[in-house]
C-alpha cells in the first residue's frame, strides 16, 4: 500500500477540526443574507483579511509550519519535505470573499490545505518533496479589479505592480492598500516573487450544480474556461430632468441601455455555454431628478473556446460603439484570461486518489476562474471540486456540509502525498 492510500493519512483528516476552522474564519467579516444566511464580507487587504490571515498562521505555526510573504503579499506556509531543495507542491486558494460572499469559497481550498499537510505530518508521513500552502492575495476582484492579482504576480504573467493605480470605491489604491498591509505584516518573514513548483492543487466548492445533482462526492477538474472583464464609461452631460428635451439630452443611462441591449445580442448563444454579465453600474451625479453625464458599468464575458473568447470580446467596443446615440465612450479591458485545461499528472493523481478511497467522482470544466488558472503555464496543476448545495455561490447561501468538505480534503491529502513523493 502506498503512503498516499494509507488508512492512517485518511484517518488522520479531521472531519470536525476542518470545520471547526471554517466557522472561525467566517466569524471574521460575517454578514447576513436577506434570508437570514450566514455569509462573510471580508476584502482583500483589509483589517479583517490580516486578522484572518494571523489566525490561519497561528494554526499553521503550532503545526511547525513556517509562514512567509512576498511582495504582492501572498502567504505560504511550508511543510519541509526530506529533500529541502526539491521543487514544491503548492495547494491551496484564497481567503478573500465577495461583498456578498459565503463561507466556502476560497478559504475552504486554504483551511483544506492546512488539514491534508496537518494530517500527513500526523499520520507520520514523510514526503520527498516540501508542500507549500499558499493563501493568494485578491482572488475575488470585489475590492480591486481584477481578480487573481497575487497569482498573476508569481506565475510572472505581470508585474506585481501593475495594478497599482487601481481604486478601491473608496478611491483607495491597490498600491496604497498593499503597502500598508506588507507593513504590518513586516514581522513575517519575506521571500521572493515566484517559484518553480513541481504542481499546483486547488481544492474548492464547486459553485455550480453539477456533482449535487449527479451525486458525485468529488469532482476531477479538467480546466477553466476563459474570461475577459471590461469597464465601460460613458460620457454625456446632466440637464434639469423638467426642463430638458429629450431631443436635446446627452443621456449617459439611455447610451448604457442602446449599449446593453446590443450587447446582449451580440452575446446571445443558443447552446447557453457562453455567460454574459454586468455586474456592477455606477450612475452619476445619480439624482432622480438629473440626467446622468456619467455612467460607468463593468463587463464579465466567459467561454470555453478561446476562438469565441476572442471574436465576442473584441466585438465588444465596436458593438458599443455603434450602439450608442451621443455620449463619449471608453472601453478598457482590465482581464484577459484564456481557457486552460490541466495536466493528466493532477487530474489522473486526484481521480486515483478518489477512486481509492471509495469516493465517486466525475471530470469536469471549471465555468469559475481560480488562481489555479495562472498556474497552468508553470507547472503541472489541477483541482478538486466538491459539491455545494443547489451550486450556489457567491452568495451567503452558499453551503457545502462538513462530510462533503472532509471527503475533498482526504482526497487532497492523498494528492498531495502522491504527487510530493515523485
Ligand atoms: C471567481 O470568483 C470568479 O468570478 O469566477
Ligand atoms: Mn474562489
Ligand atoms: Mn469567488
Amino acid at each position: 500500500m502506498s503512503a498516499s492510500t494509507s488508512p492512517n493519512l485518511i484517518a488522520a483528516v479531521d472531519e470536525a477540526r476542518q470545520w471547526n476552522r471554517l466557522m472561525e474564519m467566517a466569524k471574521l467579516g460575517a454578514i447576513t443574507g436577506s434570508d437570514g444566511e450566514p455569509g462573510v464580507n471580508r476584502a482583500c487587504l483589509t483589517p479583517l483579511d490580516r486578522e484572518a490571515r494571523r489566525l490561519l498562521i497561528s494554526w499553521a505555526e503550532k503545526l511547525g509550519l513556517t509562514a512567509s510573504v512576498d511582495e504582492i503579499g501572498n502567504l505560504f506556509l511550508r511543510h519541509e519535505g526530506t529533500e529541502a531543495d526539491a521543487a514544491p507542491i503548492l495547494t491551496g486558494s484564497h481567503m478573500d470573499t465577495q461583498p456578498s460572499g459565503g463561507r466556502f469559497d476560497g478559504i475552504w481550498g486554504v483551511i483544506a490545505g492546512l488539514e491534508a499537510v496537518q494530517a500527513i505530518r500526523e499520520a507520520g508521513i514523510a514526503t520527498r518533496r516540501p508542500i507549500e500552502v499558499v493563501a493568494w492575495t485578491n482572488e475575488e476582484g470585489g475590492r480591486f479589479a481584477p481578480g487573481c492579482m497575487g497569482s498573476m504576480a508569481y506565475s510572472r504573467l505581470k508585474p506585481s505592480t501593475t495594478w497599482d493605480g487601481v481604486a478601491d470605491p473608496e478611491g483607495i489604491t491597490f498600491r496604497a492598500a498593499l503597502d500598508a498591509h506588507l507593513k504590518e505584516e513586516a514581522d513575517l518573514p519575506r521571500r521572493p516573487l515566484g517559484g518553480k513548483p513541481f504542481a499546483y492543487v486547488e481544492a474548492h466548492i464547486e459553485q455550480g450544480p453539477r456533482l449535487e445533482v449527479e451525486e458525485k462526492d468529488i469532482g476531477v477538474v479538467t480546466g477553466i474556461q476563459g474570461s475577459r472583464w471590461f469597464i465601460v464609461e460613458l460620457r454625456g452631460e446632466t440637464a434639469h430632468a423638467g426642463t430638458a428635451p429629450l431631443s436635446l439630452r446627452r443621456d449617459a443611462v439611455q447610451d448604457m441601455l442602446r449599449a446593453i441591449t446590443a450587447l446582449n445580442a451580440l452575446m446571445t448563444d443558443p447552446t447557453d455555454v457562453l455567460r454574459f454579465t454586468v455586474g456592477r453600474i455606477e450612475v452619476f451625479p445619480n439624482t432622480s431628478n438629473s440626467v446622468a453625464d456619467l455612467v460607468r458599468f463593468t463587463i464579465d464575458f466567459r467561454h470555453p473556446d478561446k476562438e469565441l473568447l476572442i471574436t465576442n470580446g473584441d466585438a465588444i467596443e465596436p458593438t458599443i460603439r455603434s450602439a450608442i446615440k451621443n455620449c463619449d465612450v471608453t472601453v478598457t479591458e482590465r482581464f484577459h484570461a484564456l481557457p486552460v485545461e490541466f495536466d493528466a499528472l493532477v487530474t489522473d493523481a486526484v481521480e486515483d486518489a478518489a477512486k481509492a478511497q471509495g469516493l465517486s467522482s466525475i471530470r469536469l470544466p471549471s465555468g469559475a476562474f481560480h488562481d489555479a488558472q495562472f498556474m497552468v503555464p508553470i507547472c503541472p496543476t489541477g483541482m478538486i471540486f466538491v459539491p455545494c448545495r443547489k451550486g450556489i455561490s457567491h452568495n451567503p447561501a452558499e453551503y457545502s456540509t462538513s462530510g462533503q468538505l472532509a471527503a475533498g480534503a482526504r482526497v487532497l491529502a492523498a494528492t498531495l502525498v502522491e504527487l510530493a513523493n515523485r
